[in-house]
């Protein structure tokens, strides 16, 4: 009789495991060789979808035939997966059922808007269904982990991998995260449930320069108040994995980092799960210079706390020899292994290894109406308005459209980096969508390429907007503009473009521009020479559908903007919450001995938390519950929000405080809460927030987390810029 043991963890995290479960893994473990334990630390990937340097490669059967292999990445399939599975559990001497992961970053064959416009729909139930939907699909092909949520804080949109966390806020960050586990997760008792993982730990979006891969140097307390609380609200809600980082951190690699995944990691948060390295990153901190070789890479990461090497070698090579030498303990071994044979046992790959290979559930549940719908759903939430014209947009019924730009009809753009098994074929384009709601109104012409100086095909252009009422142009980067190793050192738009834009604007015919990107791009050139700007990010599979919806006015857009918009890459980092400095730059014209640019003005083109609507909103009687409370109170924040259009509308309420004085400077304003409401037309909702003295905590200087007595200033509205409505004392008892 198998009975039910609740770990809980220092965050109530509960790890269910089955009493046998336990008992299970024990009986292996003193069952196993040290080499056969060893090879449980190993990952590889398939040979044939390499998702990072093709190294050395051995012939991968051979390897997990000879029980060398604990998990294997990018191999995809029920039967492509039962294959090697077969492989492992009859080849080994101990039967260990392999443990399958792969990159399902924003869907699996149902592609979702990248997750920085997932993010921008601030919308968490449809934020964790689509990874409901993703576990689905990915569980359906064999997969048994995800290497998702990326939750790396990023404040600098020239780095490529923004496109694929949540944005610059830490607040926004920690519940995108929970979301996202959640949707993978659920409570793990499979077999459509996935192993998720927290990645890149940590600060990697904190890359100097924006560059890739590149150093950062990140002080504890902004490490600790802003790069880690996603990961830290990943593991409290269970996230099973961790994956460790490429950066070089304040000067240690995150992959020889014991203060980051010892201290922190397990004393800080009790994570008791793997942690996977990145894609060679063990092996990297040679060339890092930290370790000497690779012998040396592997004490380091082992004593950190690394537990599996992807596509490194470095344990399979030196950590049989490491052990026996006494350099590296065998209870440390045998933590890492123990936690690899208990992430196998959660999916119940024990009780049965082919539980994810089911090949009539692959045929039944890929691309289902529900998972197009959800995907269609949360495209349109994601979609930001920058600039509109109300007599432009919506598309006014009838009219004559010229869909111009080469991101018109892009299947494979729309689906961004990180598809997974998403497909162009499956992918509805603007074109296709509007085509199908607009018949015999829409003539299209490309105009230009993505990135090509031509100009050769703007006549074409020009004779398609010569024909129609209005213009709407579809612009941007092209899919592999953003992701990994795809930082940028300009902003703008790319090729001929621009110059497309000015030339359609020219013609006199009201202009919509749909802007296609991963990334904030500068837009200060670009804004004068449209009358309505949407930003559409790579919106997925459902892309075109969802903006149809839109263009044409079924729905409003609501998406707001979880990073900020720099006018240009000299201002970046440029992020909300920023400190306030000794000699702020007043608002207004600049000023002598202050803190400006000649060149530009301080403030962003568009704000963190930014969007428009086809309706408008008001918020009024604003109110606070109480002018104070103490270190263990809380008081409420109220308000009216009103829709003062002709239509229903969604908002995303957001509040907003500031620490005054703190023992270190505090930011300008802090999200603390965020609620997404929608509103009928002519309507208004009631809005209340809960702020508690400890929501209010930070880093000391001693290390030490809490609030501190003083006044706080309290804002509210539908962006960073909120306005004030309140002020309250945190009182010292
Ligand atoms: C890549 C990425 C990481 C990914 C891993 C496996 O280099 O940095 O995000 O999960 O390798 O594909």
């Amino acid at each position: 009789m198998l009975r039910r043991l609740f770990l809980h963890g220092l965050f109530g995290l509960s790890a269910v495991l089955v009493a046998g479960t336990e008992d299970r893994v024990a009986d292996l473990m003193a069952r196993m060789t040290l080499e056969e334990k060893i090879s449980q630390l190993v990952q590889c990937s398939s040979n044939d979808e390499l998702t990072g340097p093709r190294g050395e490669r051995s012939p991968l059967m051979a390897e997990i035939r000879a029980g060398r292999v604990g998990s294997l990445l990018n191999v995809v399939g029920a039967r492509e997966t039962r294959r090697m599975q077969e492989a492992a559990v009859t080849g080994s001497r101990l039967h260990i059922p392999l443990l399958f992961g792969l990159d399902v970053i924003h869907g699996f064959r149902t592609t979702f808007p990248v997750n920085l416009g997932q993010a921008a729909s601030w919308d968490l139930a449809a934020i964790e269904r689509a990874e409901r939907v993703a576990a689905i699909e990915a569980s359906a092909a064999g997969v048994h982990w995800t290497f998702a949520p990326m939750v790396d804080i990023a404040r600098d949109p020239r780095w490529g991998r923004i496109s694929e966390g949540a944005g610059e806020d830490p607040f926004l960050g920690s519940a995108v995260a929970k979301a996202r586990v959640r949707g993978f997760q659920g409570d793990l008792s499979g077999p459509t449930h996935i192993l998720a993982c927290a990645k890149h730990f940590a600060a990697y979006g904190a890359a100097q320069a924006g560059r890739d891969y590149w150093t950062t140097e990140v002080p504890e307390i902004t490490l600790r108040d802003t790069y880690l609380p996603p990961f830290k609200a990943a593991a409290e809600v269970g996230v099973a994995t961790f994956m460790c980082a490429f950066n070089d951190l304040n000067g240690v690699p995150c992959s020889g980092n014991r203060w980051l995944l010892d201290q922190v990691l397990r004393k800080e948060w009790g994570f008791q799960g793997i942690v996977v390295s990145d894609w060679g990153s063990i092996a990297e901190m040679v060339p890092h210079g930290l370790a000497a070789d690779l012998k040396e890479a592997a004490r380091l990461a082992a004593l950190a706390g690394v537990d599996m090497d992807m596509e490194g070698q470095a344990y399979l090579k030196h950590l049989p020899e490491l052990v026996r030498a006494g350099v590296v303990p065998m209870a440390q071994v045998d933590r890492m292994v123990k936690a690899v044979l208990e992430a196998k046992a959660k999916l119940g790959l024990f009780e049965n290894p082919y539980k994810y290979c089911d090949e009539a559930r692959e045929q039944r549940d890929m691309l289902r109406p529900e998972h197009l719908e959800a995907a269609r759903d949360l495209a349109r939430k994601s979609f930001v308005l920058l600039k509109h014209d109300p007599a432009v947009l919506p598309l006014r019924a009838g009219a004559r459209v010229a869909l111009v730009g080469p991101l018109a009809d892009a299947a494979r753009d729309q689906l961004g980096m990180w598809e997974a098994k998403g497909r162009p074929e499956d992918a509805v384009t603007l074109k296709a969508a509007l085509e199908a709601r607009l018949p015999g109104l829409v003539v299209t012409a490309p105009g230009c390429a993505v990135s090509e100086a031509s100009r050769d095909e703007f006549a074409s252009a020009l004779k398609a907007a010569a024909q129609a009422d209005v213009i709407v142009a579809a612009l941007g980067e092209s899919w592999d503009m953003t992701g990994e190793g795809h930082s940028r050192s300009k902003l703008d738009l790319p090729g001929s473009q621009q110059a497309l834009l000015e030339a359609l604007k020219a013609t006199g015919k009201p202009v919509v521009l749909v802007l296609f990107a991963g990334r904030p791009l500068t837009l200060e050139a670009v804004l004068p020479q449209a009358d309505a700007v949407l930003y559409a990010w790579q919106p997925g599979t459902m892309g075109g559908p969802a903006l149809a919806d839109v263009l044409l006015g079924d729905v409003s857009p609501s998406g707001k903007l979880p990073a900020t918009f720099p006018r240009n890459v000299g201002q970046i980092p440029l992020y909300y919450n920023t400190k306030p400095g000794g000699r702020p730059q007043p608002a207004g014209p600049r000023e002598q001995y202050r803190s400006n640019y000649l060149d530009t003005p301080n403030t962003p083109l568009f704000p963190f938390g930014f969007g428009l609507s086809y309706t408008r909103f008001a918020y009024t009687d604003a109110r606070l519950s109480s002018p104070e409370m103490g270190l263990d109170g809380r008081l409420t924040v109220q308000a009216t929000l009103r829709n003062l259009g002709d239509r229903e509308g969604d908002e995303v309420a957001q509040l907003y405080v500031r620490d005054l004085v703190g023992s270190v400077t505090r930011p300008v304003r802090e999200l603390k809460g965020f609620q997404r409401v929608r509103v009928p037309k002519g309507g208004q909702v009631a809005l209340s927030f809960e702020l508690r003295a400890s929501d209010l905590a930070f880093t000391h200087t001693d290390g030490s987390f809490a609030p501190e007595a003083g006044r706080f200033q309290v804002f509210l509205g539908g962006d960073a810029n909120a306005p004030l409505v309140g002020e309250f004392t945190l009182r010292a008892q």
